[in-house]
């Protein structure tokens, strides 16, 4: 979970030198920026260095990332006409300097190390091309949710449609996983995921799941409806730390292959707390299918020697 990043002392040199953007749209630099925490860890799979919020671009939507301030969209998108006007057609092939990376990265990385790739889910895309940046209680997307519904309708299926095309072209370069993360749809009601975001995110992973290449859906605060996220049709469901594994596999049975969901914070506490954490989670994860991975993005403070033992006592249990 955001495994390349400002943790690691190879990544901060890189960004003194280049921009985030063009750290992403330079495919050289991208491949050894996805590359770094995989020498360092030797961990399973490696996630391309890409962003959530790159396709805006290709549909005609400019941003940039202010620095402290996380992502700025320059005009955000709040009417009928800004939605009519985003771009679709060709959109996916704008970003091709993401499938040049996948290409990269997998002629280097070892045959036992899977290649992630991923997007942004419609909702957590919207939401940023609406609020024009991080929100804290999406008051104008869920207005126009509430109040424009075929507008909003129309946004969610431009949005899937290019991301469908997005994650297709991912697996073609040489994605052998894909991940779609819905990391804000936790401040939705139930009710609103079911109506508001469900069929979107369900239209994408149904065409992904006829290409056979797995797929992982996220979000975060999901504990309300994380039935609902299951039936959209992923192989596998990833869960923040808010909920106990145990009680989501007793709630979807046991054969629901789930991903997470350590507390990022943990990394930062003492290390015997940290070690508790992380064998509860072994523990309840015992003979059933798990990916282990953070609740989360991975802190910038985060010590490397946490990380460490996390992987460690994973390890021991293999
Ligand atoms: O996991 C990886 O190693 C792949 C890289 C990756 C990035 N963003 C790089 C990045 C991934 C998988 C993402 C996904 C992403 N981006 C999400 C979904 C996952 C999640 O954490 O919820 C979201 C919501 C975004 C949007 C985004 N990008 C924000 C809010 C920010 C600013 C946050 C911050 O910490 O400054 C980014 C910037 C960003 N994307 C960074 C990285 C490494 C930090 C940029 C920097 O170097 O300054």
């Amino acid at each position: 979970m955001r495994q390349a990043g400002r943790y690691l002392e190879e990544y901060r040199r890189l960004r003194e030198r280049y921009g985030m953007l063009e750290l992403c749209r330079t495919p050289d630099l991208a491949a050894e920026v996805t590359l770094q925490p995989i020498r360092r860890f030797d961990l399973d799979a490696a996630i391309i260095f890409a962003d959530i919020l790159l396709p805006l671009d290709a549909m005609g939507v400019r941003f940039d990332f202010a620095r402290g301030e996380g992502p700025v969209i320059e005009k955000p998108v709040r009417t009928p006409r800004d939605v009519r006007d985003l771009l679709v057609d060709g959109a996916e092939s704008r970003l091709e300097y993401v499938y040049q990376a996948i290409d990269i990265v997998r002629s280097k990385l070892p045959a036992r190390t899977a290649l992630i790739g991923f997007a942004g889910a419609p909702f957590t895309v919207a939401s940023y091309m609406i609020e024009g940046g991080h929100s804290r209680h999406f008051v104008a997307t869920k207005l126009l949710m509430y109040e424009q519904p075929d507008t909003w309708d129309l946004l969610m299926k431009k949005i899937a449609q290019v991301t469908t095309g997005y994650l297709l072209k991912q697996i073609q370069a040489g994605a052998q996983v894909v991940q779609l993360f819905d990391s804000w749809v936790g401040c939705l009601s139930r009710q609103d995921y079911l109506d508001f975001v469900f069929p979107y995110s369900r239209s994408i992973l149904s065409e992904i799941r006829k290409t056979g290449v797995p797929a992982i859906h996220f979000g975060t605060g999901t504990s309300a409806f994380l039935d609902a996220m299951h039936k959209a049709g992923s192989t596998v469901l990833g869960v923040d730390w808010r909920i106990e594994l145990a009680d989501v596999w007793k709630w979807l049975g046991d054969r629901t292959v789930l991903q997470g969901n350590l507390d990022p914070v943990a990394l930062l506490g003492p290390k015997d707390v940290l070690a508790e954490r992380v064998n509860r989670i072994l523990d309840q994860a015992g003979g059933r299918l798990h990916i282990f991975n953070l609740g989360h993005g991975i802190l910038p403070q985060t010590p490397l020697d946490s990380v460490e033992l996390v992987i460690e006592l994973i390890r021991k249990r293999d």
